[in-house]
């Protein structure tokens, strides 16, 4: 259970985000439902059962980051937990191109969402953790962090990065009782991906892996709010493969 906690769940206005916060907020956690326009957040927030907050945030935004988490302090005292699962929109020209094309300004794009808006969500969380004696970050990454990919590299090079911040956290504030996490997601069934494929281009993807299929959100959120809660007491730092059997670590 999740009884008592505050937990951040960033881009959780739709997708994965929003089943995360829905599953925490099932679990008892008092979820900060978060997207870059306020009337999608509220939406979002409205559609889940139990303790659920709106708020306006947008990664890229180095200061609105800071007087967001100085908010959340003020309105609810602390924050437990923190999600990244914010990512950039998928862009299907980005995300084909080879290396040498992606232009500087289009690698930009990509890490100052996923790559350095999870670094600001983390920079700013951490002292409040540490001052209530612990907590829980959770990066959301993906396989081709950790296996490489061909094509799409500002999304690689963003989603290694994720990883390499979760562990620094494990290792610089184990010892103040915070635990960091990746979950590494393969194909996951969101409208950014499955809605926006072509029937075809769907069966392939879930060929990829052994079990066949597309993973769903909600399997996701489990492994997310398995983490978060105690039963994960003495593991921190770990990049746990959600792909239905693709990447074996
Ligand atoms: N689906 C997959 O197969 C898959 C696989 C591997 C990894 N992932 C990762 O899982 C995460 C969620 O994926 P998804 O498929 O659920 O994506 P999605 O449906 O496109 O959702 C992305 C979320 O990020 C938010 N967002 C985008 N730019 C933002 C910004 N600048 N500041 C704050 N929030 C921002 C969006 O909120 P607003 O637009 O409302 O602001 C939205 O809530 C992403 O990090 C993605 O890279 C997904």
């Amino acid at each position: 259970m999740l009884t008592d906690k505050v937990a951040v769940v960033t881009g959780s206005s739709r997708g994965i985000g929003f089943e995360i916060a829905k599953e925490f907020a099932a679990r008892g956690a008092t979820v900060i439902v978060c997207s870059r326009k306020t009337a999608s957040a509220e939406k979002s927030a409205s559609m889940i059962k139990g303790k659920a907050y709106p708020e306006k945030l947008d990664v890229r935004d180095a200061a609105g980051v800071t007087r967001f988490m100085r908010h959340v302090i003020e309105r609810h005292g602390r924050v437990d937990i923190l999600v990244n699962t914010a990512g950039y929109p998928f862009d299907h020209k980005l995300w084909i191109k080879r290396l040498h094309k992606v232009a500087e300004g289009e690698f930009d794009k990509v890490i100052q969402v996923d790559l350095k808006g999870t670094l600001r969500l983390c920079r700013s969380s951490l002292p409040y953790m540490i001052k209530r004696g612990g907590g829980v970050i959770i990066n959301i990454s993906s396989t081709p962090a950790t296996s490489g990919h061909t094509e799409g590299a500002p999304y690689t090079v963003a989603k290694a990065g994720v990883i390499a911040i979760t562990k620094h956290i494990a290792l610089e504030y184990g010892d103040k009782n915070v635990r960091a996490y990746t979950l590494a997601l393969g194909n996951i069934s969101s409208e950014a991906t499955f809605s926006s494929m072509t029937v075809t281009e769907r069966k392939k993807a879930a060929m990829e892996n052994s079990m066949k299929r597309w993973g769903d959100p909600r399997e996701v959120a489990r492994v997310a709010a398995s983490v978060a809660s105690d039963d994960f007491s003495f593991a921190t730092g770990n990049t746990i493969v959600i792909d239905g059997g693709t990447v074996l670590l």
